[in-house]
């Protein structure tokens, strides 16, 4: 579904030490020419593929970008599970389950990418359910209604379309073309949570009321998910440098805010935002002050459901530990009935 983490701070000491050669700093003459290289592609934004030399810096960010994403797929298959079983028709449960599904198969692709940096999907696993590694704050907020499934598909898959298009061209191959199928499953997402919006929105009062009350409480959460203003961003000027990043987190979020209100409007629901007006100046809509302690306090794990997604997630894993043992053993018995055919 989304990363904002891509700007948080994570303790470095968490992430698993990379044992490949380009970890170790560039003190020789051939790791100066490496790295002139890798200088080179970046500025030629040539794609830097897993065999390629790169900075043990570049390789440790992209390993926390890409597993923070890869968690925040994971986790966010969860608000919205929790309504599989209580959608209103069976074509809402079919499209919520593919929507899921969806999101799970991200969480997959992504740890695929990063597991090509040389850091196992185990090891990420072990850093998100030991509370280390960061997902998206998106995810710790609750899902009330039926409202909440059309609110998140809309503004926070919308949010994540926003997000990840420009991932799309990032510097690391395996993590551009991920994006890229990523995004157009994301714009299905979307449409189908607009989709629950408007038939709420043009239903009966209690119905408009239910998509307005939602609206209202996931407003700042979302305008939140890109992250701290770029005057905080932490790791914003290097991403960039690196053409991981390519959009600043501010300027997303006006891209994101600016198609979003005429949507609003359409629904005939009231973004939660008394200061929300068009600048014509600007050319963009100005909106009022974002609560970043509410963020942090999120983040750092005093959100209403951080410990109940943590709980579920490693309930699951552990739930599965059967499914994994006998996937293992079927393939071992595989390996085995092949090298006896080859005999
Ligand atoms: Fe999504
Ligand atoms: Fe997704």
């Amino acid at each position: 579904m989304y990363t904002q983490s891509i700007d948080l701070p994570q303790d470095p000491g968490d992430l698993p030490r990379d044992p490949r050669p380009g970890a170790r700093a560039a003190s020789t003459a051939a790791d100066a020419r490496r790295e002139a290289d890798f200088e080179a592609s970046i500025a030629a934004d040539r794609k830097i593929e897993p065999q390629d030399w790169m900075p043990a810096d570049y390789r440790k960010t992209l390993v926390r970008q890409i597993s923070q994403h890869a968690h925040s797929e994971v986790v966010g298959m969860l608000p919205e599970g929790n309504w599989v079983t209580r959608a209103p028709s069976l074509k809402r449960k079919a499209i919520l389950l593919a929507k899921v599904q969806d999101e799970g198969g991200h969480g997959l692709y992504l740890y695929s990418a990063a597991e090509t940096l040389g850091t196992s999907r185990a090891e990420m696993v072990d850093a998100l359910h030991a509370g280390k590694a960061k997902y998206s704050s998106i995810f710790n907020y609750p899902t009330r209604t039926w409202a909440d499934v059309g609110a998140i598909g809309w503004l926070v898959d919308g949010a994540a379309i926003m997000n990840q298009i420009p991932l799309c061209r990032c510097s690391y191959g395996p993590y551009a073309r991920a994006m890229i199928r990523v995004c157009k499953e994301e714009s299905f997402h979307q449409r189908q949570g607009y989709d629950i919006m408007l038939t709420l929105a043009r239903g009966t009062a209690e119905q408009k009321a239910m998509a307005q009350e939602s609206l209202d409480r996931w407003w700042w959460p979302v305008v939140m998910m890109f992250g701290p203003p770029d005057s905080d961003s932490v790791h914003s000027g290097r991403t960039m440098a690196w053409g991981i990043k390519r959009v600043s987190n501010d300027a997303l979020r006006q891209k994101f805010i600016d198609a979003t209100v005429p949507q609003a409007e359409l629904l005939g629901l009231t973004i939660p935002d008394p200061m929300l007006a068009w600048n014509a100046e600007r050319g963009h809509y100005d909106h009022g002050p974002i609560d970043w302690d509410e963020f942090w306090r999120v983040v750092n794990g005093e959100g209403p459901c951080n410990r109940e997604r943590l709980a579920d997630r490693v309930a699951a894993h552990e739930k599965g530990a059967w499914v994994r043992e006998a996937a293992m053993a079927h393939a071992r018995k595989r390996a085995g009935a092949q090298s006896r055919a080859a005999a």
